[in-house]
């Protein structure tokens, strides 16, 4: 290390030569690293949700190894550390409870060892925003490689899409009009190789949102998890992480407001998941930025959906990347978006994607012809949902975005899979159904049950979609007319909690309004006679969430982690 040039963090491990340097360095050797590892150079970790039990995260041991074969070429020092890994589809009671848990992990795992940065490794949706939300809490500087999504799923000679196409094969077992047998065909087909979700579900939007955040290499939202190519990328992402530590660029540095502003709009154009919402205020909660659900209407909703991917439209993630991924989608977003924005390859966005090109217009079509007009989130408010409620109107059907109808109320999940199917379950198609507890305290965790099943009785009339409003989440993968994350939520005594049977409820999408149809006074009755569940979780993370967590409309992180803490640690171990 030159005598001009400041040491990096890692120094004040490294570069010692008494009793606690010796420590340091000594028990490291027994990897059989060399003397020159530890001569003040970077050390780049390198922060892995890597789980079998996290199957689109599997492989991301063997990406590692391309991420440090680029960080020892560009003169730095890897090392690899596991955190707590999410696998949304193995996970109870959902993996989102854990969101907040994992990126405390990462944040004190960053800030306790000697790293100088690090470039983050995950896929399966609650990994991402984790990962990031730790390293804003520390801001060291950071960049991301995600897993990649899987090849295309195939059944019976056609494209078949993660998550979205589960639930229509559901329903139309549910409805008779698919076998048993060929459901369980259709399960192999589905899961083709190593990745995630293949739609543009949550892994894939929030993949995507990295890249429009410019917080990963160009093309790190699309390429296919198996594709040689995303190998490279991890490789490149190594060795620009070297570089990155020593121009000192942090997070707060590429998330800006404008960065988000990017991201917003990015999330409309492909057609993006809700969920990107809870994990974009919680991101920028730890930058500190002035960023709100508000801005996701403002910003993004009169943005035109250009991506034909599942759920809104036909194509999966490997059409999406053939066709010119994001850089492609961003070029032809035009001035809808600020170039300017930096982002972690050390150009700016604009200069990343000067020379992309469209491969396919079918895929990303033209902005004036476009797959859906103003497809970003909606952000609806009234009497039903003070703190708002958001609506995905390009998943949803068109002639129910103005809807008024009766309210069918299910108080808990429970209820409502003991319910839904009941021949004598007093509901009809223009009906409206309630879920309730379903929110972040309520659940707890905030899963992905908004999207809840029709019940057979309307399955059977041929009606595939109905209103449904909850306090829940829904997958990225998952389509309709779905009201979510009404805020505040039915368990923190919420006007949701209140809704009773037969109630009128009106939907109005462009005038974003969600009204129930009752008094004020009767409103303010019903919850003066509201109480409080009792809580059965007296102990452990879940009493520490449900104690702590903040509503959905503030992105449902838990309130003492708002914020950033440096990555400073003052004290030594011995
Ligand atoms: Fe992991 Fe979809 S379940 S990405």
């Amino acid at each position: 290390m030159p005598k001009d040039k400041k040491p990096f963090r890692s120094a004040h491990w490294y570069s010692k030569m008494d009793k606690d340097g010796f420590i340091h360095r000594s028990w490291m050797k027994n990897q059989g690293f060399p003397d020159h590892a530890f001569d003040g150079r970077p050390i780049v970790g390198i922060c892995n949700t890597w789980s079998e039990l996290t199957p689109c995260n599997s492989h991301l041991r063997e990406i590692a190894e391309y991420v440090k074969r680029g960080v020892w070429e560009a003169g730095g020092f890897p090392l690899e550390f596991p955190v707590m890994s999410l696998g949304e589809t193995q996970m109870r009671p959902t993996a989102m409870l854990f969101r907040n848990l994992v990126s405390m992990d990462v944040e004190e795992s960053i800030r306790a060892n000697p790293i100088d940065g690090v470039v983050l490794l995950g896929g399966c949706d609650k990994t991402t925003p984790a990962q990031l939300m730790g390293a804003c809490s520390v801001n060291l500087p950071a960049m991301v490689i995600s897993s990649g999504p899987m090849l295309n799923g195939k059944h019976c000679g056609s494209d078949i899409g993660s998550g979205t196409d589960v639930w229509k094969f559901s329903e139309k077992v549910r409805a008779g009009e698919m076998s048993q047998a060929e459901f369980m065909r259709a399960e192999s087909g589905m899961s083709r190789s190593k990745g995630t979700c293949m739609t543009m579900g949550t892994a894939s939007t929030m993949a995507c949102i990295v890249e429009a955040l410019g917080m990963s290499l160009p093309e790190n939202g699309t390429l296919p998890a198996v594709d040689s190519r995303r190998f490279a990328m991890a490789h490149m992402t190594g060795r620009r992480m070297v570089e990155l530590i020593k121009e000192d660029v942090k997070p707060s540095n590429i998330m800006t407001r404008t960065a988000f502003e990017n991201a917003v709009k990015i999330n409309a154009a492909i057609g993006g998941s809700t969920n990107a919402v809870v994990h974009l205020l919680a991101i920028a909660g730890r930058l500190g930025l002035d960023f709100n659900l508000q801005d996701f209407d403002d910003i993004g909703a009169k943005i035109p959906c250009i991506v034909d991917l599942m759920p809104s439209g036909k194509y999966l993630m490997e059409d999406l990347h053939y066709a010119g991924g994001v850089p492609a989608v961003m070029n032809k977003m035009h001035d809808r978006l600020d170039f300017n924005a930096m982002s972690v390859s050390g150009y700016t966005i604009g200069e990343n994607i000067s020379d992309a090109k469209c491969y396919n217009d079918e895929v990303i079509r033209n902005i004036d012809t476009p797959l859906r007009e103003a497809a970003g989130i909606a952000v609806l408010k009234g009497n039903l949902c003070p703190k708002g409620a958001i609506i995905k109107p390009s998943a949803a059907t068109p002639e129910l975005l103005v809807h008024t109808g009766k309210a069918v109320v299910f108080e808990n999940i429970e209820d409502y899979k003991a319910r839904v199917d009941d021949a004598n379950l007093d509901v009809n198609p223009e009906d409206i159904l309630v879920l309730k507890g379903c929110g972040p305290r309520g659940y707890p965790g905030m899963p992905e049950v908004g999207n809840m099943a029709l019940p057979r009785k309307i399955l059977e009339q041929g009606v595939f979609d109905m209103v449904r409003i909850s306090d829940a989440r829904m997958s990225g993968t998952a389509y309709g007319t779905v009201i979510l994350h009404v805020a505040p939520e039915a368990d923190a005594g919420g006007p949701l909690a209140v809704v009773k049977n037969g109630d009128l409820i009106s939907l109005n999408v462009p005038s974003r309004e969600l009204k129930l149809h009752i008094s004020d006074q009767e409103l303010d009755q019903r919850l003066a006679g509201w109480v409080a569940p009792v809580q059965q979780y007296k102990r452990g993370y879940y009493k520490l969430y449900i104690d702590t967590v903040m509503q959905a409309d503030q992105g449902a992180d838990l309130d003492f982690l708002v914020g950033n803490s440096t990555a400073k640690v003052t004290r030594e171990s011995h």
